[in-house]
């Protein structure tokens, strides 16, 4: 199986992605490096099965290129802090990280639509 792991250089998307590879699936993981680090997925660089895209999901020609061939999306980029991202008193459609994260959800699930 084929996997596009967005936040694939991240805390979760990174293990995520071990998981995948070590049961022999093919993982593109796609990541704008804001807070990535591409450190966490040194061991799967050289391998056939495993490729890092950097681009931000918000880049829809990129995701939709990286999405190519994907049995699976798996979307896991997010500003994953709570002091910004997740409290009620931020959670509202004028916190920045909150329009970007609900953002980032219609333009995976645009990009999926279309394939
Ligand atoms: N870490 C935890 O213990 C934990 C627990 C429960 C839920 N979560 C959730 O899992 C998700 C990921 O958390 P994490 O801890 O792995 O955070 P993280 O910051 O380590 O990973 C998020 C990744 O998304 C990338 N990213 C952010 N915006 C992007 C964009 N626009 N385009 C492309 N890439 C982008 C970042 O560079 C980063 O690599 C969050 O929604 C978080 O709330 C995390």
């Amino acid at each position: 199986m084929k996997h596009l792991v967005t936040g694939g250089a991240g805390f979760i998307g990174s293990h995520l992605v071990d998981a995948l590879i070590a049961r022999g699936d093919e993982v593109v993981a796609y990541d704008n490096l804001s807070n990535g680090k591409p450190a966490f997925l040194a061991q799967h660089q050289g391998n056939a099965r495993f490729r890092l895209v950097h681009a931000d999901v918000m880049d829809t020609a990129d995701l939709a290129l990286a999405m190519k061939g994907a049995d699976t999306v798996w979307h896991v980029a997010a500003d994953p802090d709570v002091r910004t991202s997740g409290s009620a008193a931020t959670c509202q459609a004028t916190s920045a990280p909150f329009m970007a994260s609900a953002r980032s959800a219609v333009s995976m699930t645009s990009a999926c639509t279309k394939r």
